[in-house]
């Protein structure tokens, strides 16, 4: 059941470049300590949200899916980390806590593909992304904000790609 919230915000992607480039915008906005979790089918587009969100964020390393290594991180030229996991292949929350999500806050934002497999291990607040297929060429994105940083994310991005 959708959760409803007066913050959260709805797109339709026409093309994976144009989920690129929300992304990007996105990625602009992100700071350490912050959180992402992507959730939505295979293929639903998460990773490629995030190949935008490494751009946007300051990397210019090139991002891929880190199913078989769990945790795939980009580096900016500020020495930011941006730390991308998937969660797929995880059991439980258990063995994502040998994963050191506190020192990854520390040094950058986190993203996680799949965090319902691993909620215990996550902070509760964090910036909730919700995608859909849709059609071929078609998919649907809600973002939903939990706790006042993501809500503060939330409200940046939404001038940002809507321009109010
Ligand atoms: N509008 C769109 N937005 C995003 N991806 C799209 C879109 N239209 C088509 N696609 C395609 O859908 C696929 C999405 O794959 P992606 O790896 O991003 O999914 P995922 O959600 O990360 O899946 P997984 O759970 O397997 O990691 C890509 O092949 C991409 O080109
Ligand atoms: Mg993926």
């Amino acid at each position: 059941m959708p959760i409803y919230s007066a913050s959260a915000l709805d797109f339709i992607s026409r093309a994976p470049e144009q989920t690129r480039r929300l992304g990007f915008r996105l990625g602009t906005l992100l700071t350490r300590g912050d959180v992402l979790a992507l959730s939505g089918d295979l293929g639903a587009g998460k990773t490629t949200l995030v190949q935008g969100i490494a751009q946007g964020w300051g990397s210019t390393d090139s991002v891929s899916s880190p199913t078989f290594v769990l945790v795939n991180v980009y580096r900016r030229p500020d020495g930011a980390l941006l730390h991308h996991m998937d969660a797929y292949r995880m059991q439980s929350a258990l063995e994502a806590e040998d994963l050191d999500i506190e020192e990854m806050l520390a040094t950058g934002a986190l993203l996680v593909e799949w965090p319902e497999r691993i909620a215990g291990a996550l902070p509760k607040e964090c910036l909730r992304v919700d995608l859909a297929y849709v059609a071929e060429e078609q998919r649907s994105l809600q973002f939903t904000p939990i706790g006042k940083r993501a809500e503060e994310i939330a409200r940046e991005f939404k001038k940002l790609a809507f321009g109010g």
